[in-house]
């Protein structure tokens, strides 16, 4: 089974609307729905905002469905120019830019006590999500910085570093969460965002303009992944 999750309603909801046999489910007051999507073995539903909800449900659906692979979808702001409101970055690698232990000696992002900084999605997912052809704007591989903080101006203490210290490409709030959980899991994972805002000061309206169709460029994407997954050698 692949488990398809976003943190919000908005960023599954299309997701529902194609699924077929649909069983739901409540775990901790959230909605879980197994079913097909496009004839395969899905299991959709929402995380919740930030990085401690997304952690704790992976953790929960890697336990209850032991999936063959997770795909993470949503919203994203871009820390780019070149990198615009309707493309799709595909995460080549995660960090939690929030995790800061400089009195240790460690480099932003880094996990005190381990050798954990960067995440890296599995090969075959990542080498597959980058065929993905969005029908509007285009498909970046990049890197997908992740905390508790939504970003909103430039003068932003979080701005500079997201630029200078890691050159993120996007940034979000679940990603290096989920991924973190998924590869001590040893659960091939991939997380794929859509940009909703450029994380300046337009970032809370544009966010809010395109929350609606969230879910939209992300449900070709997963189409595309589940195309190609039952292609893929299990
Ligand atoms: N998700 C979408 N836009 C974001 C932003 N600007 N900061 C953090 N998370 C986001």
């Amino acid at each position: 089974m692949i488990v398809v999750l976003g943190a919000m309603d908005a960023e599954i909801t299309e997701f529902l609307s194609v699924m077929r046999e649909r069983k739901t489910s409540i775990w901790q007051g959230i909605e879980e729905h197994r079913g097909l999507i496009d004839g395969h073995s899905v299991l959709i539903s929402k995380t919740g905002v930030g990085k401690a909800m997304a952690a704790m449900r992976t953790q929960h659906f890697i336990d209850k469905v032991s999936p063959s692979a997770l795909l993470f979808t949503g919203l994203a702001g871009s820390l780019k120019l070149s990198i615009r409101i309707g493309d799709t970055v595909i995460g080549r690698d995660l960090i939690q830019h929030d995790l800061e232990s400089k009195v240790l000696g460690l480099p932003r992002g880094q996990i005190p006590y381990s050798d954990i900084r960067f995440l890296y999605p599995d090969p075959a997912l990542l080498a597959l999500g980058s065929k993905y052809q969005a029908r509007e704007g285009c498909v970046h591989l990049g890197r997908i910085c992740t905390g508790d903080q939504f970003i909103t101006h430039r003068e932003m203490s979080s701005h500079a570093y997201l630029h200078n210290e890691l050159a993120g490409d996007a940034v979000e709030m679940e990603g290096a969460a989920v991924a973190l959980v998924c590869t001590l899991n040893q659960v091939p994972w991939l997380v794929a965002r859509t940009i909703s805002d450029m994380a300046d000061e337009d970032a809370v309206s544009s966010f809010e303009e395109v929350l609606p169709r969230a879910s939209h460029n992300s449900l070709a994407f997963v189409q595309h992944m589940l195309r190609g997954l039952s292609c893929l050698p299990a």
